[in-house]
């Protein structure tokens, strides 16, 4: 892809070897020790591709708005089948960008102060906090246990006549009920954002995840399907939103181009460069070209990433199966086919023992372990007394807050790691077996 003479071609010809020597001296032969290093729940996963892709954009040194850019966007616009893909430096930049291009000056029929929103409470802190941050009132609806998503029975009684928004996070990969939720808010005319961080890969009825709402958000933190490090994307199909949502990642600047600015400047009585011209109260919230470059080699990994996690997914699903009176185990609905972030398991209340136990023993023997993200966010200090309402008592949160964990399901995990985790897992239950006999 570097353009230059037969000298730096030759030159990079050497850079590129020496890279995937590196990788194999450094990286390739890292193997973890089940019970000695720890067993992450999440990783990045690569191999010399990432390395030449991001080297590759340091010595072209545009930095950022380049080539890599364009085409890592291109690439997730083909896959998801969207009009407009803006890459952003993380997911929450994305969520934010998503909520306020709902209020957008430019956007018609735009969000107003005192709005609602509804969303769960079960939920990823800087899903909920762009609906605060704009001023916006969210509706904290519950989730259902086992798929851990929005319940949509809950929508009819969280409706208002200020209700104007869905937005609805796929928990751990696992798609919500999008074809329920699309028909309520195609009923009351109502904006949905989908929050497919964790989603990327995963389809409801053959369709991606994140093609189904008016916006989409994306991240990709190392945890995530795919990496740039920090890193994220919006995606619309909606030109108008798409405008918005750019102007809004850029600055608040009017988007333009060389030849429409041109024109512009031929009068006389500017008062600002029309590259200049500001239409929303923006961020500058855009990613570098050495994140895209990286996640240009990822995306070319990401239906194999997919294969592994299903793969894994089912290997814990198989053996974990025989402690179901004790452990609620993930459920999803029957035309999901879910790219699965993480294996969420429920300690029931007649289990006999904790969460706290169990996730002590599996981390005291290098298993690492989550919680489902804030839990019920209302119990953090910086939500509890945000300005909302609340639909019911919201019992699921409170027991994913209580009782709900998950371990790992990413592609660096192998078989023989996945082995000793359901190997520690029947110890677990031998010990407690062992413990209540005696
Ligand atoms: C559901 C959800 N939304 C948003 C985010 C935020 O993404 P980022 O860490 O890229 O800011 C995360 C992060 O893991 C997430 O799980």
């Amino acid at each position: 892809m570097m353009r230059g003479n037969a000298a730096t071609e030759e030159v990079w010809a050497e850079i590129q070897a020496k890279v995937a020597e590196f990788y194999r001296l450094y990286h390739a032969d890292r193997l973890t020790r089940p019970g000695e290093d720890l067993l992450q729940y999440a990783g990045r996963v690569f191999d010399e591709h990432e390395l030449i892709n991001g080297v590759e954009a340091v010595l072209e040194f545009q930095l950022t708005n380049g080539h890599f850019e364009r085409e890592f966007a291109d690439g997730l616009k083909a896959l998801l089948d969207r009009r407009e893909v803006l890459l952003t430096n993380s997911g929450s930049s994305a969520n934010l960008i998503a909520m306020t291009a709902l209020c957008g000056q430019q956007q018609p029929d735009r969000l107003m102060p005192g709005d609602e929103v509804i969303t769960p409470a079960a939920t990823f802190p800087t899903t909920l906090a762009p609906i605060v941050q704009n001023q916006l009132v969210p509706v904290l609806v519950d989730c259902e246990l086992g798929t851990y998503n929005l319940d949509p029975e809950q929508l009819e009684a969280a409706y208002s006549d200020r209700t104007r928004a869905i937005c609805v996070p796929h928990t751990l990969g696992n798609p919500a009920d999008m074809i329920r939720i699309m028909a309520f808010a195609r009923r009351h005319e109502l904006y949905v954002i989908e929050d497919a961080c964790d989603a990327l890969g995963s389809r409801l009825a053959g369709q991606f995840i994140g093609t189904f709402g008016h916006l989409a958000t994306l991240s990709f933190y190392p945890a995530h399907h795919i990496t740039t490090g920090e890193g994220g994307a919006v995606c619309t199909n909606d030109e108008t939103l798409g405008c918005v949502a750019r102007s809004v990642r850029d600055w608040g600047r009017e988007a333009t181009d060389d030849q429409s600015r041109l024109a512009a400047l031929s009068g006389d009585e500017l008062l600002f460069d029309p590259q200049y011209r500001y239409v929303e109260i923006g961020y500058n919230l855009k990613m570098t070209e050495m994140q895209a470059a990286i996640g240009l080699a990822q995306l070319a990994r990401l239906a194999e990433f997919s294969r592994l996690r299903q793969q894994r997914f089912e290997w814990l699903y198989d053996h974990l199966r025989r402690y179901e009176e004790a452990l609620m185990l993930p459920e999803w609905l029957p035309e999901a086919e879910p790219a699965w972030f993480a294996f969420p398991i429920t300690v029931r209340p007649e289990a006999g023992f904790t969460r706290g136990q169990l996730v002590r023993y599996l981390e005291a023997r290098r298993i690492e372990t989550r919680f489902l993200f804030a839990g019920n966010i209302l119990n953090h200090p910086a939500y509890r007394h945000i300005g909302r309402r609340v639909t019911g008592d919201l019992p699921n949160a409170e027991v994913v807050a209580r009782s709900t964990f998950f371990v790992g399901v990413y592609p660096g995990l192998d078989e023989g790691q996945i082995g000793y985790m359901l190997e520690t897992f029947d110890r677990f239950f031998d010990h407690i077996a062992h413990s209540s006999n005696s």
